[in-house]
């Protein structure tokens, strides 16, 4: 299949690109290259024949247009956003731009390509989203499902609850090939060091404060990102039209207790004395509106697509601190230039 695969130079869009190449797709990314991007996170397919890079923003319907003529996709994985939360609460318009009106204007031209085509059935248009559009469970809640009402409470969450609407929208009144997906939150590799996991153990490595908000008993449910990436894959190939799919970890955690076990693995990895990095815990202001635990059921995905989350928690936290600490070059480029002017505004 020939994929358009957009914000393909983000944390989990390359890892949608990585796996598409090798799985045979033909794959054109495309990426405004954002603050969240970096080339490198696809350097390893860039000189593959099969890959395409278009520097294009999803909100330039004219690019748009070009971008579906020159290439002709038989379907588009949408993953381009703005990502984070706090950056939501900081400066929300860019959300609404990007993840609503951006949304809107990829349906559009893929729409127009689609129409003209004769409305083949074999496309799909698949908005990848977050679980945070069913809002904030408390402890003895059972997990969303995807018939969760939705109840956004971020910025960031209600952007993404409405282009979720705009692409349902676009199934049932154009007809258009739509599939959904809201995943919990991911981990790995090549994730930008403003999301917790990839900051706290750049702060680690430099003996930095870990910053906690409130008292760090937020539950989130994990999951490796290339099973996500491979969760999506499945859903291209054999999840139903019109659907939605949730995709989770089956693995909450307190924020606490995952920094405490983050601290105790980099303590080895770093051959410092046990207790060093927990030292630099430090209780911060909490979040505004801080969403007390997400937890998905995933059942949906398993009984029909058979799919199932591939690693344990402590072995893909060691594998991504390893990565980290491997990549040296990786997290120093991004974290130099406006990553300091970011940081100093957030936590300082
Ligand atoms: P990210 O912030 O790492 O990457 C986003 C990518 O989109 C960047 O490469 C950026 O340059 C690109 N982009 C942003 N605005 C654009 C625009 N206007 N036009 C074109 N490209 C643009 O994000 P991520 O964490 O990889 O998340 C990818 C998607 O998955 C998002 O839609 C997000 O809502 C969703 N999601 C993320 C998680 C998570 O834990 N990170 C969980 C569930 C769902
Ligand atoms: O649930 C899926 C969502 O997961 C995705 O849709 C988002 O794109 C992704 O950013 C993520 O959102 P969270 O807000 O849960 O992720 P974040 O890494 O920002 O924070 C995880 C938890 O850690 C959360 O409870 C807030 C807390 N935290 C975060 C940061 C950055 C801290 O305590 N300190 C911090 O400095």
């Amino acid at each position: 299949m020939k994929l358009l695969i957009t914000g393909g130079c983000g944390f989990i869009g390359s890892a949608v690109v990585r796996l598409a190449v090798a799985e045979g797709h033909e794959v054109v990314n495309l990426d405004a290259l954002t603050y969240a991007a970096c080339e490198e996170n696809v350097a390893s397919v860039a000189a593959h024949p099969a890959y395409t890079f278009e520097h294009a923003d999803i909100r330039d319907r004219a690019a748009l247009d070009r971008i579906f003529a020159a290439h002709g996709p038989d379907a588009v994985m949408h993953l381009a956003a703005e990502s984070h939360v706090d950056r939501s609460i900081d400066g929300p318009g860019a959300f609404v731009d990007t993840n609503v009106t951006g949304t809107f204007t990829l349906l559009q031209a893929a729409r127009a390509w689609w129409e003209g085509q004769g409305r083949p059935a074999s496309f799909r248009f698949h908005h990848i989203s977050t679980d945070e559009v069913f809002g904030s469970l408390g402890p003895e809640d059972p997990p969303f499902t995807e018939a969760s009402p939705y109840d956004p409470r971020s910025p960031y969450s209600a952007s993404k609850a409405g282009s979720d609407h705009l692409v349902r929208a676009w199934g049932h009144t154009f007809g258009l090939p739509v599939v959904l997906s809201n995943c919990s939150n991911n981990y790995g590799p090549y994730q930008f060091p403003e999301k917790l996991l990839p900051l706290f153990i750049n702060n680690i490595k430099h003996l930095k404060p870990l910053p906690v908000y409130g008292k760090g008993i937020n539950v989130r449910d994990w999951l490796y990102v290339e099973d996500h990436a491979r969760a999506i894959d499945d859903i291209l190939h054999r999840g139903r039209v019109g659907e939605t799919y949730n995709i989770g970890g089956h693995n909450e955690y307190r924020n606490i207790d995952l920094i405490r076990l983050l601290c105790q693995l980099m303590d080895k990895k770093l051959d410092r004395p046990a207790g060093t990095s927990e030292q630099l815990i430090t209780y911060v202001t909490d979040r505004a509106g801080h969403d007390m635990r997400y937890a998905i059921d995933a059942t949906k995905l398993r009984d029909e697509l058979g799919w199932m989350p591939s690693l344990k928690f402590e072995e893909g936290l060691a594998r991504t601190i390893d990565w980290y600490l491997e990549n040296d070059a990786w997290l120093e480029s991004v974290t130099s230039g406006a990553y300091q002017a970011y940081y100093d505004r957030m936590y300082n």
